[in-house]
C-alpha cells in the first residue's frame, strides 16, 4: 500500500505541474517502499537520486514558468526550492559516506514539506497562472 496517497486536493490546476507533483509523490513512495523491503544502499541510492533528480527537474519547470509570466513571487519561490533541494543533496552526501541511513522521519519530512509547499506556495502560483488565463 503506498505510503503517501495522491488526493484532488493536491491539484493546483496546471497540468504539468499536477502530473509533476503527482510523480514526486509516486517516488516518495518508492523510497518509502525500498526501505521497508530492507532494501541495499545501491537500491536506495537509486531511488534517491531519482527524487532529487525529479524534484529539481520539476523545479526548473515551475521556476521557467515564473519567469515566463513575470510571477512576483518568484523569489520567495525559488529560496524555497533551493533551500529543499539542498538538504536533500546534503542527506545523499552523507548517506554514501555512509553517515545516515533514510528514516521513517526523513520520509515524513518530505511528505509534509511536499503538501505544506504544493497548497501554498505552488497553489498561489497555479492561482496567478490561471488569473492570467495562462492554458493549464
Ligand atoms: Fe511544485
Ligand atoms: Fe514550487
Amino acid at each position: 500500500m503506498d505510503y503517501m496517497k495522491w488526493t484532488p486536493a493536491l491539484e493546483v490546476g496546471f497540468a504539468k505541474i499536477d502530473e509533476d507533483h503527482r510523480e514526486l509523490v509516486a517516488a516518495l513512495n518508492r523510497l518509502h517502499l525500498a526501505m521497508d523491503l530492507g532494501k541495499d544502499k545501491a537500491e536506495l541510492a537509486t531511488v534517491l537520486n531519482f527524487l532529487r533528480d525529479y524534484t529539481v527537474s520539476h523545479f526548473k519547470t515551475e521556476e521557467a514558468l515564473m519567469i515566463q509570466y513575470g510571477y512576483p513571487g518568484a523569489a520567495a519561490h525559488f529560496a524555497a526550492h533551493a533551500t529543499l533541494v539542498l538538504k536533500v543533496c546534503d542527506f545523499i552526501v552523507d548517506f554514501r559516506a555512509g553517515r545516515v541511513a533514510p528514516t521513517e522521519a526523513l520520509v515524513e519530512f518530505l511528505e509534509s514539506w511536499l503538501v505544506e509547499h504544493i497548497l501554498g506556495q505552488d497553489r498561489e502560483f497555479g492561482d496567478y497562472l490561471r488569473a492570467r488565463g495562462v492554458a493549464a
